[in-house]
C-alpha cells in the first residue's frame, strides 16, 4: 500500500491550439481533458495503473475541490482530502502541435488556514499505519510552512516507513534535512540545489551523490537522457528508448510511481529503476499528465537500457 501526498491538487486542463500565439483570441471547440491533477494525484493513478493499492491525502476546496474528489471517486482512487477555504487550483497546459510546444499556466492554490493543517498531521497519522511507501509530491499551499514535507518525514519515519521526495525550491532543502529514504529531483532542481551543471549522466551523478547525505537513493531524472540513480552501493544510469513524444508533463510523477510500486512490493533498485522509466516513457507517449496506460508500460520494460556508472 503507498500513501500519496498530494498537498495541491489541481483540475488539470488540456487544450490542444495549432500555431498558438498569445495576444490572439482562439475558440477552442475541444478540450482534450480535464481531470484532477497536480503531482501527487499524477503519481497515484499511475499508482493505480499499476494495480498496487494506493491512497490519496491532501486539501481541496471549492467547486474545483468537488470536481477534484469527485473524478478521482469516478476513478477509484481513494482519497481523503482536507477542506480549506477558497478554490483548489486550476493548471491550464496549452499544447502546440504546430510547434511542439507545452505552455503551462498553474495557479498557486488556496491559502491553508493552521485548523485544516493540524486536521491533516491527524489525518496522515491514521493513514501512516499499514502503508509500505510514502510520496510526496509537488508545490506546497500558501499557509503551508516549508518545513510541511520534513515534518511528514518525520512522522514516516518514526513508523519505519520510507519516503520519497520530489519537489522543489526551500521546500526541497528543508524536506532533505529530514533524510527521506529517497529523492528525485529533475535536472534543474537538482542543479539549483546542489549548484552542480547538469549536461550528462556523469555530472547527475556528481549532484545526485551530493545529495546521498543521510539519504539512501538519489535518483536525478533528464528528461530524454533517461535518470541517474545513486545509492550507497553504487550508481546507475537508465537510458529510455526513443519515442514519439506527445507530452511530458508528469513523466517525472510517473517515474516516481513506478519506482515507488517496486519498493513497497520489496523489489531491488534496478528494477524500480526500470519500472519507474517505463512509466515515465508511458507518460511521454500520451496526452495529459499521469495518464499512462499499462499496456505502454508493459511493452516499454525491456527496451530501458540500463547500465552502471
Ligand atoms: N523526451 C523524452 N523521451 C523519452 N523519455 C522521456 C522524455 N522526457 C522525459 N522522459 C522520461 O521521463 C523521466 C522524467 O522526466 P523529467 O526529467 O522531464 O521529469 P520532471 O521534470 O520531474 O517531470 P514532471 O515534474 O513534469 O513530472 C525521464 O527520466 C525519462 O525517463
Ligand atoms: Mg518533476
Amino acid at each position: 500500500m503507498i500513501l500519496t501526498i498530494c498537498v495541491n491538487a489541481a483540475v488539470d486542463k488540456t487544450l490542444i491550439i495549432e500555431d498558438f500565439q498569445a495576444g490572439t483570441e482562439r475558440r477552442v471547440r475541444d478540450v482534450a481533458l480535464v481531470v484532477p491533477g497536480g503531482k501527487g494525484v499524477n503519481v497515484a493513478r499511475t499508482i493505480h495503473t499499476l494495480g498496487e493499492p494506493v491512497r490519496l491525502l491532501g486539501f481541496a476546496g471549492g467547486a474545483a475541490g468537488a470536481f477534484i474528489r469527485q473524478g478521482l471517486a469516478q476513478e477509484d482512487i481513494p482519497a481523503d482530502l482536507v477542506t480549506v477555504p477558497g478554490e483548489s487550483r486550476t493548471c491550464l497546459a496549452i499544447m502546440d502541435p504546430a510547434h511542439g510546444t507545452e505552455t503551462i499556466i498553474n495557479e498557486v492554490g488556496p491559502t491553508v488556514p493552521a485548523e485544516a493543517r493540524v486536521g491533516f498531521f491527524t489525518l496522515f497519522d491514521q493513514a501512516i499505519v499499514g502503508v509500505d511507501v510514502v510520496t510526496l509530491s509537488g508545490s506546497l499551499l500558501p499557509g503551508l510552512p516549508d518545513t510541511f514535507y520534513a515534518a511528514l518525514i518525520e512522522r514516516a519515519a518514526a513508523r519505519g516507513v520510507p519516503c520519497i521526495l520530489d519537489t522543489s525550491g526551500p521546500a526541497l532543502q528543508a524536506g532533505l534535512a529530514a533524510r527521506p529514504f529517497a529523492v528525485k529531483p529533475n535536472r534543474a532542481e537538482a542543479a539549483a540545489l546542489t549548484g552542480v551543471a547538469i549536461h550528462d549522466a556523469r555530472s547527475a551523478l556528481s549532484a545526485a551523490r551530493q545529495l546521498l547525505d543521510g539519504i539512501r537513493m538519489a535518483l536525478v531524472t533528464l528528461g530524454r537522457d533517461g535518470v541517474v540513480l545513486a545509492t550507497h552501493a553504487g550508481a546507475w544510469h537508465a537510458q529510455p528508448p526513443a519515442v514519439q513524444v506527445v507530452n511530458t508533463v508528469g513523466s517525472g510523477d510517473s517515474f516516481t510511481a513506478g519506482f515507488a510500486v517496486v519498493l513497497a512490493r520489496g523489489g531491488p533498485p534496478l528494477e524500480a529503476l526500470r519500472l519507474g522509466t517505463a512509466c515515465a516513457v508511458a507518460n511521454a507517449l500520451r496526452q495529459g499528465a499521469g495518464q499512462a496506460r499499462r499496456e505502454d508500460m508493459d511493452a516499454l520494460l525491456a527496451r530501458v537500457h540500463i547500465r552502471a556508472l
